[in-house]
C-alpha cells in the first residue's frame, strides 16, 4: 500500500507536519509493508491562481506535478492548519490551481484528515470545511481527528503523544487505512 501524506502548512516548524511524521511513524509500525511518502507544500509554490493566469499561461508544472503525486498512491494523509478559519493560503492556492486540472483532485481515494493547531478547537473549523466538501472533490474520507492543545499534548522533544488516550485515539484513526 502506498501512502501520501502532507500537511497542509508551508511552516518549517509546522505542528501539522510533526503530527503527519507521527502518524507515520505508527502506520510503518503498523503496517511494515506500506511505502509512505511526504510531500512539503513548499515545494509547490505557485502565482496566486488567477483566470487570467491561467487563460495566458496555463497550468504551472508544480500543480500537474501534485496532482501526479496524488493519482500515484493507495491513500492520502493531510493534516490541516487553520489559517483564520479556513485553509492556509499555501493549501488554497495549490488545491485551487490543481482543481483546474480535475475537480475530482483525490480521484476517489481513501483520504484520512487530521488537524491540529496550539489552541483547544484543534483546527475543528478547517476540518469541517475539508470534511464538508470531501466527496465533491473526489475524498473517500475515511476518518478524521481534531486535536488541539498540541503543545501541551505533544512532547516537543520526541514529537510523541504525551497521553495514552491520545495515543490510541490516532491508533484508532489510522486503522481505517489497513486494507485499501
Ligand atoms: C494568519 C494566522 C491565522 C490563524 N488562524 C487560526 C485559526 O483560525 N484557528 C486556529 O486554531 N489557529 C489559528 N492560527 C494559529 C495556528 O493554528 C498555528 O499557527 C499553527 O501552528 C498552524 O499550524 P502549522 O504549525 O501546522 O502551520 C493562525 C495562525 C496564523 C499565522
Amino acid at each position: 500500500m502506498k501512502i501520501l501524506a502532507f500537511a497542509a502548512s508551508n511552516s518549517r516548524q509546522s505542528i501539522n507536519g510533526k503530527l503527519v511524521r507521527y502518524a507515520l511513524q505508527r502506520v510503518e509500525a503498523l503496517a511494515p509493508n506500506a511505502e509512505t511518502k511526504v510531500l512539503d507544500l513548499n515545494d509547490y509554490e505557485m502565482p496566486i491562481y488567477s483566470i487570467d493566469r491561467e487563460t495566458e499561461d496555463g497550468i504551472p508544472e508544480e500543480a500537474q506535478r501534485f496532482y501526479d503525486e496524488l493519482g500515484a498512491v493507495d491513500a492520502i494523509l493531510i493534516s490541516f492548519a487553520e489559517h483564520n478559519g479556513a485553509y492556509t493560503a499555501a493549501y488554497k492556492n495549490i488545491f485551487d490551481w490543481v482543481s483546474r486540472i480535475d475537480m475530482k483532485v483525490f480521484r476517489g481515494k481513501p483520504v484520512l484528515a487530521f488537524s491540529t493547531s496550539p489552541g483547544p478547537r484543534g483546527g475543528a473549523t478547517v476540518m469541517g470545511t475539508f470534511t464538508n466538501a470531501a466527496a465533491i472533490f473526489g475524498a473517500e474520507l475515511i476518518g478524521s481527528l481534531s486535536i488541539g492543545s498540541f503543545g501541551e499534548r505533544f512532547d516537543s522533544e520526541s514529537g510523541l503523544p504525551t497521553d495514552s488516550d491520545l495515543a490510541q485515539q490516532i491508533e484508532d484513526t489510522l486503522a481505517a487505512l489497513s486494507g485499501k
